[in-house]
């Protein structure tokens, strides 16, 4: 079979990994030639590809990135964009598509599904906020990345008698500012899913103090909100800027915070912003292994004609769940996860009086 491939939307560590499975499987299982385009939609709309072939994924495994290039390109946004992207497949022979991508990248393969064309989805999020499957590749390395980071500041943190305010990726879900703020050890973690009082932060950085304790992490996800009253806060923007997709630029909140903790109460605050180095570089062992089996288990739903859908993991098993259901809604951090840090924080009154 003819098949075509992208990788849309923020790059991720494991794409490459992805890429080399399908392949791999592809051309010794099922005798298939594949067709990669280029820099997500983008070369659906205007007809960049390369040739995927089992010479073009060899040593890419360890890879970060992804060597087909990736943008935020939307086609429903471009004329005739849609349309555009099935020409193309068209010309190129193309019998089924895989996309990889987050749930921007794969409402366009439902768009595309609806038209007629086979598409089958493989999740992709740093973030690890894709509905429906219960991890995405490059989570885990992100988490590995930003716990790294938060060992050096404690060590900088401690020798200096500061707070260090650390913001970590996380658009809709603090996932990441979670798994990482646990490993790392964090004193306070904020999240999106709960609008932060800034005040209640400061009083708990000054509890720590008052034990003796002359330094504090605090882990905030760049889409964290400041709780307003009787509103559930905004989350700070970069600029004003949209994506294709509608999305705003976030970045900025732990500049922000470490001003109003420092003003609160009195201790010497910095600010360390993480961003893309995120999601640079090699991909861990465990992401490796994740993305290779979302690109096995992708190839397979192919052949088995289960197009519409996408690959996901659920209780540690690759199974195949319609696209919608990944689109539709975003994965936020479950409670039994917030409870998993908050059994590690002193109890505060609030908390107390909240049973919490
Ligand atoms: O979608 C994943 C993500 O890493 C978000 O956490 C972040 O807000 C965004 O991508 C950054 O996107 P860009 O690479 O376009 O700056």
């Amino acid at each position: 079979m003819k098949i075509g491939m992208l990788t849309g939307g923020g790059d991720c560590p494991g794409l490459n990994a992805v890429i080399r499975a399908i392949v791999r499987k592809g051309v010794f299982t099922y005798e298939d030639e594949f067709v990669g385009f280029l820099e997500g939609w983008r070369g659906l709309i205007e007809n960049l590809s390369m040739p995927l072939d089992l010479e073009a994924v060899a040593g890419i495994l360890p890879r970060g990135g992804t060597i087909l290039r990736t943008s935020r390109t939307n086609p429903a946004k471009r004329p005739d964009g849609i349309d555009r992207c099935l020409d193309t497949l068209e010309k190129n022979g193309v019998q089924a598509l895989i996309a990889i991508g987050g749930d921007d990248t794969l409402s366009v393969a439902q768009k595309l599904h609806e038209r007629g064309t086979r598409v089958v989805g493989i999740p992709k999020t740093i973030d690890n906020d894709l509905g429906g499957t219960d991890y995405t590749f490059g989570f885990d390395t992100a988490c590995n990345i930003v716990c790294e980071a938060l060992d050096r500041v404690h060590t900088t943190a401690e020798a200096h008698n500061r707070v260090m305010v650390v913001e970590v990726m996380g658009r809709d879900a603090g996932w990441i500012a979670l798994y990482s703020g646990i490993a790392g050890g964090a004193d306070v973690i904020l999240i999106p899913e709960r609008p932060f009082d800034v005040d209640k932060v400061a009083d708990s950085i000054r509890e720590r103090h008052e034990r003796g304790l002359y330094f504090s992490i605090i882990v905030v996800a760049e889409g964290a909100k400041f709780s307003s009253e009787g509103g559930q806060g905004s989350p700070v923007l970069s600029d004003m800027g949209k994506d294709e997709f509608g999305h705003v630029k976030l970045g900025g909140i732990a500049n922000i915070l470490a001003r109003e903790i420092e003003k609160r109460t009195g201790f010497e605050t910095r600010a360390v912003v993480l961003g893309h180095i995120q999601r640079g570089g090699s991909p861990s062992a465990f992401d490796r292994v994740l993305a290779t089996r979302y690109g096995l288990g992708a190839i397979d739903m192919v052949h088995r004609g289960e197009f519409g859908s996408m690959a996901a993991l659920r209780a540690n098993k690759i199974v195949s769940i319609p696209l919608v259901d990944a689109i539709t809604r975003n994965r936020a951090v479950d409670d039994e996860m917030i409870q998993v840090a908050d059994g590690l924080f002193a109890r505060t009154a609030d908390r107390e009086a909240a049973g919490r």
